[in-house]
């Protein structure tokens, strides 16, 4: 059956593929800028730590369930139950989680279409077309709309292509060239004047932030939207998993380059903040808040991008490609499961699908562009801080009571013989069914209070 749906050839390709949705605006636009404005290192802690106690055993039981059921988040949580009720209940967390895929894609196309003006607009620098670069870089209606539009049609081309010659293929060649630019970048933004004092923020906590309900909230909402979870894009790409592979293994290195890459990015967007700061610009209001988090990054980077003269534009074109890239790689993971749920549940062709469900993700997107102040923050809430960690919260209440604890630890087993004498296979079942259920009822309470 794996087969006639496509599957990932290696585990190369699969580990790009993850890694690819996982690395993202998340990691670079969205990480960062939120460290930075929530205590830096508190903010770093935190996320760390649920990183690791939470978000890797979520994805573990995301992937869990695709590879076992080899269907989408609908089917495959239905698959997993043997009551009707909760096979209907799960049905329709399945659909809500593509709802909420095609909501965050919404509003994740319009900053990706950032990126890719940014990176005309180098171009446009470095070939003196001046008015254009003004036109290319600067906030207006029709030039977000049209590079939503740009950056959903890339989208779409890609996933129309299916799991093999799409995601696969483009995952594998682009992210490593992502990951040696960041490097390069934040070796030389660390030589520059006022560098450290970022570095400081950023290393250094402040232990009594670390506990604010409002800190420990976003920075859950930031490791769940890092990591993809709970929108049935793990579980997808789980379900093309091979049962070969090994999923505590795969699902390990997964969590390890999206933190890790979030981490560096830290590295380079808050000593790039400090570096902006020491050269003249405002990026605090007078009450000591800093600038707003969504166009941080666009504020800070050219002016760092500046400091390196003639090459600043080559590097800024550089930059802002590997960020488009990267947001295309997590873009499709976003179309896939609502596009997969209409191939198999619904008897779509894939173009068909991919057509349809496109166009209604544009729709919106363009909605939120003209309420922009009133939809934009409002949908990056309501998805990520909200949305994603309740339904990261069924998926843990259906790995760790629907499903038949024989079923899970059978899947468990599949392609990992030894997984039995492991430390993962004494806590992680019980972890998924009691400690994360808990961890993140707890937070959602404590923000409430
Ligand atoms: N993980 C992606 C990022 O960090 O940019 C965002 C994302 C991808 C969220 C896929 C949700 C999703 F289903």
């Amino acid at each position: 059956m794996a087969s006639d749906r496509g599957e990932f050839s290696s585990r190369f390709g699969f580990i790009m593929a993850a890694a690819g949705s996982a690395v993202g605006l998340g990691n670079i636009w969205g990480f960062p800028t939120q460290a930075a404005s929530n205590g830096g290192a508190a903010f770093l802690l935190v996320y760390l730590l649920l990183a690791f106690i939470l978000a890797y055993p979520v994805l573990m039981a995301e992937l869990i369930i695709g590879r076992h059921a080899h269907a989408n988040a609908v089917r495959a949580l239905q698959t997993i139950a043997s009551r009707p009720l909760s096979k209907r209940v799960g049905a329709g967390a399945g659909i809500v989680g593509l709802v909420v895929a095609s909501f965050i894609l919404s509003f994740y196309a319009i900053v990706a279409g950032w990126m890719m003006a940014h990176c005309l607009g180098s171009l446009a620098a470095l070939a003196g077309f001046d008015a254009l670069e003004a036109w290319l870089v600067g906030f207006s209606l029709e030039r977000n709309a049209l590079f939503m539009l740009v950056f959903m049609t890339a989208t779409a081309g890609i996933i129309s292509a299916g799991v093999h010659q799409g995601i696969e293929r483009w995952s594998s060649r682009l992210m490593p060239l992502l990951l040696v630019t960041m490097l390069a970048l934040v070796i030389y933004v660390l030589t520059l004047d006022g560098a450290m004092d970022g570095l400081r923020v950023y290393l250094l906590p402040d232990f009594s932030a670390a506990l604010a309900p409002s800190l420990v909230i976003k920075a859950m909402g930031a490791a769940f939207f890092s990591l993809s979870l709970g929108v049935g894009t793990m579980l997808i790409y789980g379900s093309y998993l091979s049962d070969r592979e090994s999923l505590p293994v795969v699902g390990g290195l997964v969590t390890g380059v999206d933190i890790g890459i979030a981490v560096l990015a830290g590295f380079l967007v808050l000593p790039a903040m400090y570096v902006a700061l020491a050269s003249g610009v405002e990026i605090f209001t007078p009450t000591g808040q800093l600038i707003s988090e969504d166009t941080l990054i666009f504020t800070v980077l050219p002016e760092l991008f500046a400091t390196m003269g003639a090459a600043g534009a080559l590097v800024s074109l550089l930059f802002f490609f590997l960020m488009a890239i990267a947001a295309l790689t997590s873009s499709i993971s976003m179309l896939e499961p609502p596009v997969a749920y209409a191939i198999e549940e619904h008897g779509l062709t894939r173009q068909r699908a991919v057509v349809l469900i496109s166009l209604i993700i544009a729709a919106i997107s363009g909605t939120i562009l003209l309420n922009f102040d009133a939809l934009f923050g409002l949908v990056i809430a309501a998805t990520t801080r909200y949305s994603q960690p309740l339904l990261g919260l069924v998926f843990c209440l259906y790995v760790g009571w629907v499903w038949n604890r024989n079923g899970l630890l059978q899947e468990l087993r599949e392609g990992a013989p030894r997984v039995e004498h492991t430390m993962f296979w004494r806590i992680w079942p019980w972890h998924v069914r009691f400690v994360c259920p808990l961890i993140i009822a707890a937070i959602f309470v404590q923000n409430l209070l």
